[in-house]
């Protein structure tokens, strides 16, 4: 590897490493053109046949917000307690997509909406941790409710929330992760080089 391609590579290795989920939000409101550069990164996601099947819906009108907030809560209220200080939601809306795509996706036995959907909010969230925001993405609310409040058509489905706002937090937690070795193997599963 170049010098310069290895410089890249680390760059994008300290960004993916400063991404994390923050629960803790400052009042400070987010600048509109930071959340349309977090779109415009998810816009570039690839997508299966490149259907790009997404919509995000920005929440940041504060009775909006504070009605969204109250359906991340879960079952008795238990989860998710730290999205009342949350100043902005995206909700990711997985669109029908193209026909072919759904085809493909019976025929193989797999979602291709939310495995695009879910590859295009990594894209939103580092875009963000390029710009100092911190993100969390909720796959815990109430989706009925949730689609009511943000009038999303019938059939449509409600990927993920995602959480946006100045992070309280100054410093990036270490990464609790699985070891290299025990998530790769090469050209057999398991087999170690
Ligand atoms: C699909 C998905 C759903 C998640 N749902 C929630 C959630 O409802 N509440 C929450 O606090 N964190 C949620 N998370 C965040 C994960 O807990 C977090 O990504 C994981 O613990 C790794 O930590 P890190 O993001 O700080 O690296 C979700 C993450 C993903 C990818």
């Amino acid at each position: 590897m170049s010098e310069r391609k290895g410089a890249a590579a680390m760059r994008f290795l300290q960004l993916a490493a400063k991404r994390q989920s923050d629960r803790g939000y400052l009042e400070r409101p987010v600048e509109r053109e930071k959340l349309e550069r977090c779109l415009e990164a998810a816009r570039l996601a690839p997508s299966a046949s490149n259907a790009q099947p997404w919509h995000f819906v920005v929440v940041d009108d504060p009775e909006v917000r504070s009605r969204l907030e109250r359906e991340t809560h879960g079952p008795f209220g238990a989860f998710n307690r730290f999205t009342r200080r949350v100043p902005v939601f995206a909700a990711l809306v997985v669109e029908p997509g193209k026909a072919v795509t759904r085809l493909g996706g019976w025929l193989q036995g797999r979602n291709y909406g939310l495995i695009d959907a879910g590859i295009a909010a990594e894209h939103f969230c580092l875009q963000a941790a390029e710009q100092g925001l911190g993100t969390c993405m909720l796959g815990i609310f109430n989706e009925r409710a949730v689609r009511r409040l943000l009038r999303v058509p019938r059939g449509r489905r409600v990927a993920l929330l995602i959480a946006v706002g100045y992070p309280e937090a100054k410093q990036t937690r270490p990464k609790r992760r699985k070891s290299l070795e025990q998530i790769r193997s090469y050209n057999r599963y398991g087999k170690r080089p």
